[in-house]
């Protein structure tokens, strides 16, 4: 039969949209898929594409999860990182998958679902990507309507009012069912803020007023926006911001949210002559890493101070404090030289190749907004992932959990750290060899010391493995794990919910 008539046959039949699948897969793998295949790595786990929706299944657990534990760690990163042969050329392009781990003691269940994003309906059903990603442009794609139907919820989580928030950071949230993990679609908080920009590190003050912002980059504009404790919005506004950067991450104190700018600038005829979102931005030391610190109650009250050339995408935690010399922030941070892992290592993982970088830094630095000068001081420790105890979010904190070890033969880290970054004193943990450190948690527990939770790739047994530690005794090692039968590829951020 002609390939002609064959068509004619199936378009008559219904079966047209099919083609284009069958065409692009007879069309064979792209290079990055084919590298990506025969890469020998073993951590390579971490960067492949689960098939399908993982249903609820119980893991083997060690020991018993402690009491305050008890409840769900929700987590979501990039999962969806091929279609048809089509691989992406970054580790943040995937479509993003939801997780729940539902610990109950010596119970521990996990369930993985992609999120139904239109994008990723749209392109599944076409059986090839269709719109361009954050770092990859697939051959011939149109520029996209809008930015949601390029959002693939992959970043991170908030819970919210009984509902689960996948965030990214170019659109909206994403809402998502926090028992079923079903997508319902996307979070508008007023209808003239719909699609604008909702970054995937939203703030909670201890009393629970969410504070966030967006970047939209074409037009130098920063969103901000204040949420109540209800889930209702208060306020949003847009302020300009000259050479606005890629930012990924804030913080708050009582009375300031504060932004570090990396020097890494959007320049729109870079993205108009057809380069991804990631490629259209330049590194531009000459601008230092600005601090931007705008007053929460009055946005008009703003401030620029200088700190020394940087990279970040994580903020630990900041507070402030009025001295006779002014007001002072102090914020942490981790701080890389350059932004040259979002460029190389963060991209080659996807074919399955290690290209060093320095190690990022665990950085603090202090803001004296009666002087406008800053300083700061790295820690020499190795880290990402910070989180802090979400009862100190804006006041003074000692201790920071973090991911430690970067090692040459790994895509990432090997141990999870608590560390005091008033005195620098460090305790670790280290998961062997054969294993990649994903964020770890603090989880209060009333006036005791806390719990860590997090998870890791074992990829030497190929399984995903949550443990849970006491704060105040990381070395000593987990005091539960619970063992998934699967590998998970590498997530992003997480946040725990009390049952
Ligand atoms: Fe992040």
């Amino acid at each position: 039969m002609q390939r002609r008539e064959l068509m004619r046959l199936l378009a008559s039949a219904g079966a047209l949209p099919l083609l284009a699948p069958l065409a692009r897969a007879a069309a064979g793998k792209d290079d990055w898929q084919t590298d990506f295949e025969a890469a020998g790595t073993r951590w390579k786990t971490g960067f492949a594409t689960p098939p399908d929706d993982l249903p609820l299944t119980r893991a083997t657990v060690r020991g018993r999860f402690p009491d305050a534990v008890a409840g769900t760690l929700f987590r979501i990163g990039p999962a969806g990182h091929d279609l048809g042969g089509e691989r992406y050329h970054h580790w943040f392009d995937g479509d993003g998958m939801v997780h729940r781990f539902v610990i109950d003691g010596a119970d521990v269940r996990h369930q993985g679902r992609y999120v139904a994003t239109p994008k990723r309906v749209a392109e599944v059903r076409a059986g090839r990507h269709l719109m361009e990603a954050f770092g990859t442009m697939p051959p011939g794609v149109e520029p996209p309507a809008s930015a949601d139907s390029i959002n693939v919820a992959n970043t991170s989580v908030l819970p919210l009012q009984g509902e689960v928030l996948a965030l990214w950071e170019g659109g909206s949230a994403t809402r998502i069912d926090a028992r079923t993990l079903d997508t319902l679609g996307v979070k508008t908080w007023r209808p003239d803020l719909a699609g604008m920009p909702f970054s995937a590190h939203p703030r909670v003050d201890p009393d629970g007023t969410v504070w966030n912002f967006g970047v939209a980059s074409g037009q130098s504009l920063l969103a901000l926006y204040e949420i109540g404790a209800d889930g209702a919005l208060r306020r949003a506004a847009a302020v300009p911001v000259p050479e606005l950067p890629m930012v990924h991450d804030f913080a708050v104190t009582a009375r300031h949210l504060v932004f570090l700018m990396p020097p890494l600038v959007y320049d729109t005829k870079r993205k108009e002559a057809g380069a991804s979102f990631l490629d259209a931005h330049v590194w531009r030391p000459e601008l230092g890493m600005r601090a931007l610190v705008v007053d929460k109650q009055d946005w008009e009250r703003r401030q620029v101070l200088e700190l020394p050339a940087g990279f970040l995408f994580h903020v630990g935690n900041a507070w402030e404090e009025d001295t006779p010399r002014g007001t002072l922030i102090h914020i942490d941070y981790v701080r890389s030289e350059n932004a040259d892992a979002v460029f190389t290592t963060n991209r080659e993982v996807m074919r399955g190749r290690l290209v060093k970088r320095a190690a990022p830094r665990l950085t603090a630095a202090t803001l004296n907004l009666g002087t406008g000068k800053a300083v700061q001081t790295e820690l020499a420790l190795d880290a990402e992932f910070p989180r802090i105890d979400p009862r100190r979010v804006g006041l003074r904190h000692r201790h920071v959990v973090h991911a430690t070890q970067t090692r040459p033969d790994l895509p990432g880290f090997g141990a999870v750290a608590r560390t005091d970054i008033e005195t620098g004193r460090s305790q670790r943990f280290g998961y062997g060899p054969q294993a990649v450190v994903e964020e770890h948690v603090f989880v209060p527990d009333g006036s005791r010391p806390g719990w860590v939770l997090g998870t890791v790739l074992d990829f030497g047994r190929q399984k995903t493995v949550l443990s849970c530690f006491a704060a105040d005794h990381l070395a000593a090692g987990p005091v539960a794990q619970a063992t998934l039968p699967y590998a998970l590829p590498l997530g992003l951020h997480g946040a725990f919910v009390k049952a």
